[in-house]
């Protein structure tokens, strides 16, 4: 695992951003995972920026969801689909028909989870999927749970997901309860992965996930098992682990996790 430690959060927003931007140069046809949050928000604004200077090119680019909401149509403003054409793809050159989210109108959720893996499928996969960490833990909609569940399915958001997303919306109960993510098999086939943390408020959890034990109970541990990951994550976050600037380890593979059946 590759650890970048960055100043604050906008350091780590820019370098985030160069990591995603030297993958559409180098493979201007690229396939690129996006997460929504208040995390990637500086990110994407840096991928505007760098398109608007004429450094980017995303005609050619393709991107996949890591998830959305069940029950919110694309218009609603707290929709990842929203989400996602507000802070990224208005701005940028990406065709409509290259972007993908899950579809949380659809109601059959093993339609709608088995879709979203046959986009991944049939573009030959993610070349790099961007993920931001959650405060239990989670990647995507992952939530902790005895097992890693494998493909994109549906989830019952946690009370602590909800609480933490709540601060989008009006009212608590307006929170949806439920949603489609990519699942732990789906993220780990990705060739790279690109994880970005920030504030005092992921300290704890950075610490768990990854200088900690791979379990269910704690999902983004599962990361540090993946071959190409870096972690860009601010001083705040990093504040629980130790005080290099920038490093890389491998842990050894762990035996007997508990994937599900
Ligand atoms: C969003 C997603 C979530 C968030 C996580 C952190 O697509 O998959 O896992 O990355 O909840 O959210 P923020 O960045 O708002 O702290």
């Amino acid at each position: 695992m590759n650890i970048i430690r960055t100043k604050d959060y906008e350091d780590m927003s820019r370098k985030a951003a160069s990591i995603i931007s030297a993958q559409v140069i180098l493979k201007p046809d690229c396939v690129l995972g996006l997460a929504t949050g208040s995390t990637p928000l500086g990110t994407y604004e840096q991928l505007v920026e760098g398109f608007n200077r004429g450094d980017l090119d995303f005609s050619r680019v393709t991107t996949v969801n890591l998830d959305e909401y069940c029950g919110l149509p694309e218009e609603n403003e707290q929709s990842y689909h929203y989400f996602m054409r507000q802070n990224l793809f208005r701005h940028i050159n990406i065709p409509e028909d290259h972007t993908f989210v899950p579809d949380g109108m659809e109601a059959d959720s093993a339609l709608a989870c088995q879709a979203h893996e046959d986009i991944i499928r049939k573009l030959g996969g993610i070349d790099i999927q961007l993920l931001g960490l959650g405060n239990n833990g989670h990647i995507g909609f992952n939530e902790p749970g005895p097992v890693f569940e494998k493909e994109t399915h549906p989830v019952d958001l946690t009370e602590s997901t909800i609480r933490a997303n709540a601060r989008f919306f009006e009212r608590i109960e307006q929170v949806p309860t439920r949603a489609y993510t990519m699942g732990i098999k789906t993220i780990m086939q990705a060739r790279r992965i690109l994880i970005i943390v920030s504030g005092s408020g992921k300290a704890d959890i950075v610490a768990r996930a990854f200088w900690g034990p791979v379990t269910p109970q704690v999902p983004a541990s599962i990361l540090q098992l993946h071959p190409d990951v870096t972690l860009v994550a601010d001083e705040e976050a990093l504040a629980q682990v130790l005080p290099l600037h920038c490093y890389s380890f491998s842990p050894a593979a762990l035996n007997h996790l508990p994937l599900q059946a």
